[in-house]
């Protein structure tokens, strides 16, 4: 962040037109398109966020994440596109003018001000009257369970304290939306887990429309209402996180969210129970598949949605078990199903009853015909 995005960004947190109404606020993206130079970062991005919605932006390093969340702040204006809050266009609107909180990785609290002043900060800058600072204040404090550190200066907090204050401050003023770039990064797992619950709460509670970039799915799928899984500047599904783990709509989606054993794949016979799948080591009987033709096809398989068993049958694969690593409550299997091709198998692990060894014979079938995913080869 330059300094004039620090300065944008205090505006931000403390916009002079914020609400005062609690109930969440709807955020429309449309056919955003963002280029740096020749570099297009951002595709023809569209996004329709509901009122109080918990909303994850989830990519790789680089796929324009942070790129999007300035576009939504007004720290950076689009090539071309719009985006409306409640249904008001906004583009041309300032960050201070959008009433949009944001919260950073590194909090970015005033280091010379206590947690009390950091958190007054936005309201004394819109001029509200001393008695409704100190009373909001002390509300916001209550919120993140800060109240008894009110005099601390932030070197004298932990990082997640600091980040609470982070957030106390940015809700204060009570913001239309909540923007949080990759707030948890700078902490560690246990913490990390607690302030994600607890955010997810405070957020909740005030009903505010909230936006996390991260590239933790497992911080994506926790935390979200819905999931926007990014890649290269384009969204590829926009969904629950179920959804976008059981039924992924692009094959990026299958391996980057969870784990997937692809499988080159053809199919050779339809009804209307399913598609007939050839794969290495037997066919498998899947999902009807309607838009999928062709030849060139990859069958994605999540590991503990194949099951082992010790005899043969129609829609199972032969197998040979290569190694297993017992990881606490799961089993973990690799399974050689033809020369070239091994694949990952997880299965519960059940006290009494002894594992699957190296040079077992096994069949490995689907749990359920939905559970695995067709995509074309060339994508
Ligand atoms: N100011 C800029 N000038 C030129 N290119 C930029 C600029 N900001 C970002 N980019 C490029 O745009 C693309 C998207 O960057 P962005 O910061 O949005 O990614 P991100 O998804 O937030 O990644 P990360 O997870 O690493 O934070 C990258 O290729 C990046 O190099
Ligand atoms: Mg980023």
């Amino acid at each position: 962040m330059d300094s004039v995005e620090q300065i944008e960004l205090a505006n931000s947190l403390y916009p002079v037109a914020a609400s005062q109404n609690h109930a969440g606020h709807t955020l429309a993206l449309e056919q955003i398109v963002h280029r740096f130079g020749e570099m297009i970062a951002l595709k023809d991005i569209n996004l329709n966020i509901r009122p109080g919605e918990f909303v994850s932006l989830l990519g790789p390093s680089g796929c324009g994440k942070t790129t999007l969340l300035r576009i939504i702040s007004g720290f950076l204006k689009p090539s071309s596109g719009q985006i409306r809050i409640d249904g008001q266009p906004v583009v041309e609107l300032s960050p201070n003018q959008r009433g949009v909180g944001i919260v950073f990785q590194n909090y970015a609290l005033f280091p010379h001000m206590t947690v009390w002043d950091n958190v007054a900060y936005g309201l004394r800058a819109k001029r509200v009257p001393n008695g409704k600072v100190n009373t909001k204040v002390g509300e916001m404090l209550e919120l993140v369970q800060l109240g008894h550190l009110a005099k601390r200066y932030p070197s004298e907090l932990s990082g997640g304290q600091q980040q609470r204050v982070a957030i106390a401050r940015a809700l204060a003023v009570e913001p239309k939306l909540m923007l949080l770039d990759e707030p948890f990064s700078a902490l560690d797992k246990n913490l990390r887990l607690d302030m994600q619950i607890e955010i997810r709460r405070l957020l909740s509670k005030q009903g505010v429309t909230a936006i996390l970039v991260t590239h933790d799915q497992e911080e994506a799928m926790s935390m979200s209402d819905r999931i926007a899984v990014m890649s290269q500047g384009e969204i590829h599904q926009f969904d629950a996180p179920s959804q976008i783990y059981d039924q992924p709509g692009t094959l990026f989606v299958s391996t980057f969210v969870g784990t997937c054993n692809l499988l080159p794949a053809k199919v050779i016979g339809r009804d209307a129970a399913g598609c007939l799948v050839q794969v290495a080591g037997g066919r498998l009987l899947v999902a009807p598949q309607p838009s999928l033709q062709g030849e060139e096809l990859l069958l994605a398989i999540r590991p503990e949605n194949l099951r082992i068993q010790t005899q043969p049958s129609t829609h199972r694969l032969a197998g040979t078990v290569e190694l297993c690593l017992p990881l606490g409550s799961v089993m973990v299997y690799e399974v050689q199903i033809a020369l070239d091709t091994k694949i990952k198998v997880t299965q519960p692990r059940i006290p009494g009853i002894p594992p699957f060894e190296p040079g077992d014979d096994i069949y490995l079938e689907l749990v359920a015909p939905q559970a695995c995913s067709l995509f074309p080869a060339q994508t």
